[in-house]
């Protein structure tokens, strides 16, 4: 959603960004030299590093550092039954209107409102519309207006135009799987990457042996045949999903066993569990160094909710096109798994010894506490586009500053930097070896180097140009640490560590490397 007055200031930064990223090889559009498809992006050599770095620290915080959160890397094609027992199928459409003088088509929200509370409404007025099935291109404009008390504009144009009636358009890329002709399946590539963790919740908890409440992530591939892609990374078409469904005893139970000191954690309400989780998510922010100003938090009114939710909220980051969603978390009831159990007839019902246990030493009966202790878990999710994190991270750490430079006429110079924290930079380290003649592959600064990659850091070796345009090479991908092999280095056998947000330069010994790498990486963490 666009409001009127963000979008100019921000553009600047966007248009810095996705020509730094296309200039330093981190993401460019697919296909290019083919005109490629909207919505598609490529992340070259060191949009990879950066992007698996967030991943990996994703995947630390949600699953390898807990003992209660089982992995799952799920097929990206799913059979048609799934996604009709998500609702997806039926449901999981977007109201989409044409510019008719510009022919450019928009979801209804995406036009230029003076809010978002707007947006939002009219996305709700033109759902209302399709589903009483309502006609008439006037009609529906003018109810618009009546209820916004203007018309919004053409997000390109930042004018007034004419716009068809909404019309319903499902996101889902449909694909016919096997021989085509009769024999052909209808699949679907997933839209989330959630579905598959309900489908397979019985085999997973089964097979990692969790018993609730646990948890189960994924990170991959999702798709949507979004209308209008755009705003760089933040709507692509195929993007990487990182999910955590995690899975809580129902209300019903928690009030009837109340609280156990022993065990806090599996009595608490589902409530608390939402809040829970909330706040992880806002610290996984904070430990990739993204502003705690540069996010929001917005709960989703009542009447906004899902009819078996009972809370949802968006993370929202401050992008350089305004505020937009970044993540959300959710209160999914029991809804998924209840779905998936009706329409393929298997249960999914778990059966909690425990909680059975603790029922009859309250004194309930056999059959009432048997029935209380067999249910279907409430599932609290957190859900993130990987591409949109990676755009929040870069906004975050994109900067400019003057430094010196021996450009003739000139005694200071426009400095790119990326101030990433410096374990998710793509280089963690760069090696300068300050002469051709401290160079090659039998070079004491070239041993360093190979020293500093098998010691498992990301390195770069440059030898070519100054080393003021080495450090601005390294400073705009945001490498922290650049160290140089200079004449003094054969006697002293020390290099220059350059920092790149303080740029103190501290001499440091060559049998030091590469712990010293090492030991102020994990300072960067805290
Ligand atoms: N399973 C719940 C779910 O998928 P969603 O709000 O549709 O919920 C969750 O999507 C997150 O996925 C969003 O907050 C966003 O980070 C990311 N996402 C959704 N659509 C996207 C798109 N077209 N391009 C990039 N990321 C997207």
């Amino acid at each position: 959603m666009t409001t009127i007055g963000e979008q100019v200031s921000g553009l600047e930064l966007m248009d810095k960004l996705t020509t730094l990223c296309k200039r330093r090889g981190l993401v460019f559009p697919n296909s290019e030299v083919y005109s490629g498809l909207a919505g598609f992006w490529d992340y070259g050599p060191l949009g990879v590093e950066l992007k698996r770095n967030i991943e990996r620290a994703w995947w630390d915080c949600m699953v390898r550092r807990r003992d209660d959160v089982a992995g799952l890397d799920s097929a990206c094609i799913g059979p048609e039954a799934v996604w009709q027992a998500s609702g997806h199928v039926s449901t999981f459409n977007d109201a989409l209107v044409d510019d008719k003088h510009t022919k450019e088509r928009f979801r209804i929200d995406q036009l230029l409102y003076r809010s978002e509370e707007d947006a939002e409404n009219a996305e709700v007025h033109a759902l209302e519309w399709m589903r009483a099935g309502l006609t008439g291109e006037v009609e529906f404009w003018d109810g618009l207006k009546d209820l916004l008390g203007y018309f919004p504009l053409n997000p390109t144009t930042q004018k007034e135009s004419r716009f068809t009636e909404p019309r319903q358009f499902n996101l889902m890329f449909k694909q016919a799987v096997g021989a085509t002709g009769e024999g052909a399946q209808v699949g679907y590539l997933r839209a989330e990457t959630c579905q598959p963790i309900f489908v397979d919740f019985d085999s997973i908890r089964v097979a990692a042996r969790r018993k609730v409440p646990f948890g189960i992530a994924q990170i991959g591939k999702a798709f949507r045949n979004e209308i209008n892609p755009r705003n760089f990374l933040f709507r692509a078409r195929e993007f990487t999903q990182m999910e955590l469904e995690y899975f809580v005893r129902p209300d019903a139970l928690v009030d009837r066993l109340g609280a156990s000191p022993a065990a806090p954690h599996a009595c608490a309400a589902t409530l608390a569990w939402y809040r829970y989780w909330l706040d992880e998510r806002l610290r996984y922010y904070d430990e990739l160094g993204i502003p705690n100003g540069m996010l929001r938090v917005r709960e989703h009114p009542p009447e906004k909710l899902a009819h078996y939710a009972k809370a949802a909220c968006d993370i929202e980051f401050h992008f350089p096109f305004g505020w937009g969603e970044l993540e959300g978390v959710h209160h999914r009831g029991d809804f998924d798994l209840r779905q998936h159990q009706q329409h393929s007839g298997k249960s999914f019902a778990y059966y909690d010894d425990e909680a059975e246990q603790d029922l009859l030493s309250k004194g309930l009966a056999k059959d009432e506490a048997r029935a209380l202790a067999t249910y279907l878990p409430v599932c609290i999710e957190t859900s993130v586009g990987l591409d949109r994190i990676f755009l929040a991270v870069l906004a975050a750490a994109y900067d400019e500053d003057l430094q010196d430079t021996k450009h003739e006429g000139k005694e200071e110079d426009i400095r790119i930097v990326l101030r990433l924290k410096p374990s998710l930079a793509p280089i963690t380290c760069a090696v300068f070896p300050l002469s051709k003649k401290l160079s090659g592959p039998d070079s004491a600064a070239y041993r360093m180097y190979r020293e500093l990659v098998d010691a498992g850091l990301n390195c770069e070796y440059d030898d070519a140009g100054s080393i003021g345009k080495r450090y601005r090479r390294q400073d705009e991908v945001g490498t922290p640490w650049c160290l140089t092999y200079d004449f003094e280095s054969v006697t002293d056998m020390a290099v220059t560590i350059r920092d790149r947000d303080s740029l103190a330069q501290d001499r440091v010994p060559i049998t030091r490397m590469p712990d010293e790498i090492h030991a102020r990486l994990k300072a960067s963490r805290g």
